[in-house]
């Protein structure tokens, strides 16, 4: 049990770094998009034409699956240091696991429907 819970606590370190990466490059390209490639880069026709576009809404995919596992898996790491009951531990475990897939399911929908 001890030794599962050591391989957990790995593969969550190696994810924190992998995500960090994508977030790096994801945040430079989605920066560069939303900003600097001309005005009208946010209307609804240059979003629209984008979220028709399957480069990127894999993309699109990628990008918020790094950012909520980052985010939420970082916020359960940091967590326990700041909250000492146990028993809030969990519940506030289950409230951020739920409000990540929630976070996560509405955005894959939009991207795809
Ligand atoms: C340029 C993009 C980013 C990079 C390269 C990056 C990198 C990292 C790395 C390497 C860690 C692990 C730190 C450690 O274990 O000591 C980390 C932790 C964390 N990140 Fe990010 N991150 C980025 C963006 C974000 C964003 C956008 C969020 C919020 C949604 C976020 C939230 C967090 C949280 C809550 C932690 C845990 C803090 C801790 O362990 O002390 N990060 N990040
Ligand atoms: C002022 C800054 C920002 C603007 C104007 C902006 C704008 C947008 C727009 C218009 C989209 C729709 C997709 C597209 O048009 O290609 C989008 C999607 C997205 N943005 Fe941003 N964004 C900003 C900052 C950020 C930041 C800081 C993050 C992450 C930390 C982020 C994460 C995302 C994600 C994950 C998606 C895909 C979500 C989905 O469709 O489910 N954005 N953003």
């Amino acid at each position: 049990m001890k030794r599962i819970i050591e391989i957990k606590r790995v593969i969550e370190w190696f994810f924190q770094r992998i995500t960090g990466v994508v977030l790096l490059i994801g945040l430079i390209v989605h920066f560069q998009t939303m900003h600097y490639s001309g005005a009208g880069q946010i209307s609804y026709e240059a979003v629209f034409a984008r979220l028709s576009n399957p480069y990127w809404i894999v993309f699109n995919i990628v990008f918020l699956l790094s950012v909520t596992y980052h985010g939420f898996n970082g916020l359960l790491g940091i967590m326990p240091e700041y909250v000492h009951s146990h028993k809030m531990q969990k519940v506030l475990e289950g409230v951020l696991i739920v409000v990540a897939v929630t976070v996560v399911s509405l955005g894959v929908y939009i991207l795809t429907v």
